[in-house]
């Protein structure tokens, strides 16, 4: 495996010893502490140990740069330049159930571009990594999004609505709406990186999702590129600018899918 930034490199640490942790706490997930951060979003003493380790690693590589983590919130605010986008563990619900569908999540951004990342599924030991200008991968294969031209032919993944989004009605309606094009039924998997990483390889043809955080898609960002895919996205909160709509998809589909989701009158 070839990692060529120190940045990439200081990521590959951090997500490895990790990891070891993660897999630890799957095992034993009936052992775990688990509070409600609201309806149907929860939090375990997982990913609070997980995200620990990966900060702390990070922190020791470069204790100036920004941080933006999903439990711990931001670090370090005033480097915008230089950020660590970090989910410690991105398919929560699925961990907690014993489902094992979930990863590690970490990208840089610098200059506010996402310029490398990983998403790490510790069950599959599925490494999907990314450096700008230098192709996406999967272990040590490089990695290609899918060359299928036609929306109708695709096969598609999206998160749908969260319980308290207020635009839960559009939301359905986007579904609705895509899911009338396609012929295969939609997917739904409960981690929206891993999602995403499943586009950069050509597993999915597309995915989309409204109300995302940043930290759930911002390494997929990069992956997703120099997989020569084409990914869109929308901030849509101006009080929360870590609040996104995403499409990612193969350049075949992309402008198709964006239309149609940006069709006005979805019934
Ligand atoms: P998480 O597992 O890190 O919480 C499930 O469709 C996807 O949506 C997961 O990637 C999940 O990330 C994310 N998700 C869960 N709760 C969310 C919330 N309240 N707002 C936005 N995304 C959420
Ligand atoms: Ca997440």
């Amino acid at each position: 495996m070839r990692l060529n930034s120190p940045q990439m490199n200081i990521i590959y640490r951090a997500c490895m010893k990790a990891s070891k942790s993660l897999i630890r706490d799957f095992g034993e997930i009936e052992k775990l502490q688990v509070s409600s951060k609201g309806p149907g979003d929860f939090v375990s003493s997982a990913d609070k140990r997980t995200e620990k380790i990966i900060i702390d690693e990070l922190l020791k590589a470069h204790s100036d740069y920004g941080i933006v983590s999903e439990e711990v919130g931001v670090i370090n605010e005033s480097n915008q330049d230089q950020r660590w986008i970090i989910d410690p563990i991105d398919g929560t619900m699925n961990f907690l159930n014993g489902i094992p569908h979930f990863a590690i999540s970490i990208g840089f951004e610098q200059n506010k571009e996402v310029i490398c990342g990983i998403i790490f599924d510790p069950i599959k030991n599925e490494l999907f990594f990314a450096e700008k200008n230098n192709g996406a991968f999967l272990n040590n294969s490089r990695i290609r999004v899918s060359n299928k031209k036609k929306l109708k032919d695709c096969l598609l993944v999206t998160g749908g609505p969260k319980k308290l989004s207020k635009n839960k009605d559009h939301i359905f309606s986007e579904y609705r709406m895509i899911s009338n094009l396609v012929d295969a039924p939609i997917r739904k998997f409960g981690s929206a990186s891993l999602d995403i990483a499943n586009v950069a390889c050509g597993r999915f043809d597309g995915y989309w999702q409204s109300e995302i955080n940043l930290w759930d898609i911002a390494a997929g960002i990069v992956i997703v590129k120099e997989a020569g895919g084409f990914i869109d996205i929308v901030k849509v909160d101006p009080n929360n600018p870590n609040k996104i709509n995403i499409t990612a998809s193969n350049s075949n589909i992309h402008q198709e899918l964006r239309d149609t989701l940006n069709k006005k009158n979805i019934e």
